[in-house]
């Protein structure tokens, strides 16, 4: 299947997370191409059988920019049935109504959408590089091809 990762970065983190949940996928036998949002191409990036959304949380309790103005982007683009799924990044020294906020705004833009969003989202609060280490996220891409079966 055709697996596209549309993310939005600002410090790296989002990209390395969604990569390492992408070793897993191509592993699986799965073709999968990234969509940084800075170069938005709405239409090629939704042109895939799986879309995972992945924007870290800024400002208080916002998507990164770029994410934001892309999602804005595919407002009248039709996602009903679309199989999704979520990565949100934040750090819980923000304050507990912005922390991690960005799944909730894409869980809820794809609640609108009538998207199926695959699992549960991938939440890295603080650091991810230990949860990279210690396969956490490995582990939550594994799930994303056992919900894909069901
Ligand atoms: C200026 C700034 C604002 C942030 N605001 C929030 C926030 O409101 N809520 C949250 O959970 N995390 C917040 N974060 C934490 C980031 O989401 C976190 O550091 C994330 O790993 C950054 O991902 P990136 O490296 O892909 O840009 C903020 C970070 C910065 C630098």
């Amino acid at each position: 299947m055709k697996i596209h990762v549309i993310y939005g970065t600002v410090g790296g983190n989002t990209k390395l997370v969604c990569e390492s949940a992408a070793d897993v996928w191509v592993s699986a036998g799965h073709e999968v191409k990234f969509f940084d949002v800075k170069a938005p191409d709405a239409e090629a990036s939704v042109d895939g059988d799986i879309l995972v959304f992945a924007s870290p949380t800024y400002g208080h309790g916002e998507l990164e920019p770029h994410f934001e103005k892309f999602l804005h982007e595919l407002g009248n683009i039709d996602l009903k049935n679309k199989k999704c799924a979520v990565v949100g990044l934040g750090d819980p020294k923000y304050d507990k109504d912005y922390h991690l906020e960005s799944i909730k705004i894409i869980s809820d833009f794809l609640g609108e959408k009538d998207a199926v969003v695959l699992h549960m989202p991938l939440r890295i609060s603080k650091n991810p590089l230990p949860l990279i280490e210690q396969n956490f996220v490995k582990r939550w891409a594994e799930k994303i091809l056992e919900a894909l079966k069901q």
